[in-house]
């Protein structure tokens, strides 16, 4: 089936996370009256979408993941009132909000927890999952996303729940149909109230293998959980429902995080009839790279590898076509930054390598995320001592993997935190070169990166030259192309090792794509024999025949 045009589509999204973008009452917590304040800037970026991590009522176990009121707005962050007022000027701007739904699990301060685990016989018993535990055992050996069982014993009542994330977040039971009216109630309540789109958090995990059976042992003690709760038996189903209750209703974006998701399932979620969501984010790319052993579970600082990395995105962009819509992201507040990851961010090429892994992903197919300071270059942080450390993911992993298991000592597992650790991605927005990168007059509720003084958002905004300059250009490019947005893919040079390369086609057209990932002169001659209009280059002059160190090109051209 073609593509069919969808404002969605031809968009460019940019996520914030809220409390490390701009503190607007200086406590050291961004919140909903600083993001208000840099609405211009974004709409000066170009971009035309803005999803918010979730800023509900939360006690803040995982920074908001973890929900004790959808209709109320976390204490730090504002009012409902702060709310109406960012959402009507962001529209004023021309600027969508998508708000984040986590809904496969709530805080276990939610008041529908508080009732479920007060009694067996309680009325919300069963919105949650509750089982008996297995000969003084939880009833899997399943580990939880971040370390440790994933089930928790309730004394009080005596079973254990099931929580995939921290126990602070029990998962809610979807099959009960009490739980998706109150989950859809909820959406429908957001929508009505003017917003744009629910990126959905986890939203593969809602339907669980019924049969609960143990995971294979990694460690001799635990055993992986995403085989038994991601691409559950029924979660098309409760997705399709949630389409014909709430999302048909609306002309809102909707973007599921679907972790385990494969190309086949993603041509579900996201398929182009439109009966579920709009597009998925898969992890593979992101999950291929560091040297991860099955003990330390994501936990390595190795370099991702290209050929790697491009075999499995131009998978996804060859088999999505014409079947279903994908997402391009590199990074966001779950990942490192991208230029230190994929690019190199040291002084001499971090600006050109930022540009070159941005030209690289906004010229392929499918809605572009950028993630906040992203379009800055901002870099990973250096961890020195796990008080440096808010993530609630590190925090764990360093107790069972350094104090109590003594499988990696404290100084690897600080180095794999500065690989890949998410805390490298809620460092605060560097707004400028004043006190704490001007995100707030207090100390910052995490530390600044110090490189602030160099790359910061005043000084890029007025250089025609820099990272934000050039994502500002990418943007309009996608804008002003329908080949950017509606073209099919050709991959180019898949054996090279230094090269990305592709082509695009639409209507005549062909626009060809080529990307160095390497630190020196690469051979291309992709470009000597074309007539056409460069669209973009990191690189004020080319050499003939020669890409040079993290150069990038992207020229249109007559068939
Ligand atoms: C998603 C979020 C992540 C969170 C987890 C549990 O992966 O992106 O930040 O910790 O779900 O809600
Ligand atoms: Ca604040």
């Amino acid at each position: 089936m073609a593509d069919t045009r969808k404002w969605w589509k031809e968009a460019v999204v940019y996520q914030i996370y809220p409390r490390s973008f701009a503190d607007g009452n200086g406590d050291g917590i961004g919140d909903l009256i600083g993001i208000t304040e840099h609405l211009p800037y974004l709409a000066d970026l170009g971009v035309d979408v803005i999803w918010l991590s979730p800023i509900y009522k939360s006690p803040n176990d995982d920074n908001g993941y973890d929900i004790s009121d959808y209709r109320d707005i976390m204490t730090e962050f504002g009012t409902m009132d702060d709310f109406d007022r960012m959402l009507e000027r962001a529209h004023s701007l021309g600027l969508k909000i998508v708000m984040d739904l986590v809904v496969n699990h709530t805080s276990d301060e939610h008041p529908w927890f508080i009732e479920s685990r007060s009694s067996r016989e309680n009325p919300y018993r069963d919105f949650y999952i509750w089982k008996d535990g297995k000969d003084g055992m939880p009833p899997t050996n399943w580990q939880s996303v971040f370390s440790g069982s994933a089930w928790e014993y309730d004394e009080g009542t005596g079973q254990y729940y099931l929580h995939c994330f921290t126990k602070k977040q029990p998962d809610l039971n979807w099959d009960n149909e009490k739980v998706r009216d109150s989950v859809f109630d909820m959406m429908t309540w957001w929508c009505e109230k003017g917003i744009d789109g629910f990126r959905m958090d986890v939203i593969s995990m809602i339907s669980k293998d019924p049969a609960y059976p143990e995971g294979p042992a990694t460690d001799g003690i635990y055993g992986d959980l995403i085989p038994y709760v991601a691409n559950g038996p029924r979660v098309h189903e409760y997705l399709k429902e949630m389409n014909r209750r709430v999302l048909s209703k609306y002309d809102i974006m909707t973007v599921g995080e679907t972790a385990g998701v494969t190309i086949d399932e993603a041509k579900k979620y996201a398929n182009n009839e439109g009966t579920e969501l709009g597009m998925v984010f898969h992890f593979e790319h992101v999950d291929t790279g560091a040297t991860t052993t099955p003990i330390l579970g994501k936990w390595g600082y190795g370099r991702p590898d290209l050929k790697k990395f491009r075999a499995i995105m131009n998978k996804w962009q060859l088999e999505l076509e014409g079947a279903a819509w994908g997402s391009l992201y590199l990074d966001n507040h779950d990942q490192p930054r991208m230029v230190s990851r994929f690019g190199n961010d040291c002084e001499k090429y971090r600006e050109v390598s930022a540009k070159m892994l941005a030209t690289m992903l906004h010229m392929m197919k499918g809605t572009p995320y950028v993630y906040q300071g992203e379009e800055l270059g901002m870099t990973n942080f250096t961890f020195t001592s796990v008080s440096d450390c808010r993530d609630v993911e590190e925090i764990n992993a360093y107790r069972q993997y350094v104090e109590e298991n003594k499988v990696i000592s404290a100084e690897e597992l600080l180095k794999c935190f500065s690989a890949m650790g998410r805390d490298n991605a809620r460092t605060p927005m560097q707004w400028d070169d004043s006190g704490n990168a001007g995100f707030s007059a207090a100390k910052p509720w995490i530390p600044v990166n110090p490189n602030y003084k160099e790359i910061n958002a005043k000084a890029e905004v007025s250089d025609p030259y820099s990272v934000f300059s050039y994502y500002k250009k990418l943007i309009r490019l996608r804008h002003g192309n329908d080949i950017i947005v509606y073209g099919t893919f050709e991959p180019l040079l898949t054996d090279s090792g230094d090269i990305y390369a592709y082509r695009r086609h639409l209507d005549g057209m062909t626009l060809t794509v080529a990307c160095s990932w390497a630190d020196h002169d690469c051979p291309c001659d992709l470009f000597e024999s074309l007539s056409g209009d460069e669209l973009i280059s990191n690189y004020g002059t080319h050499k003939p025949g020669i890409l040079q160190p993290y150069e990038a090109r992207a020229v249109l051209s007559p068939d």
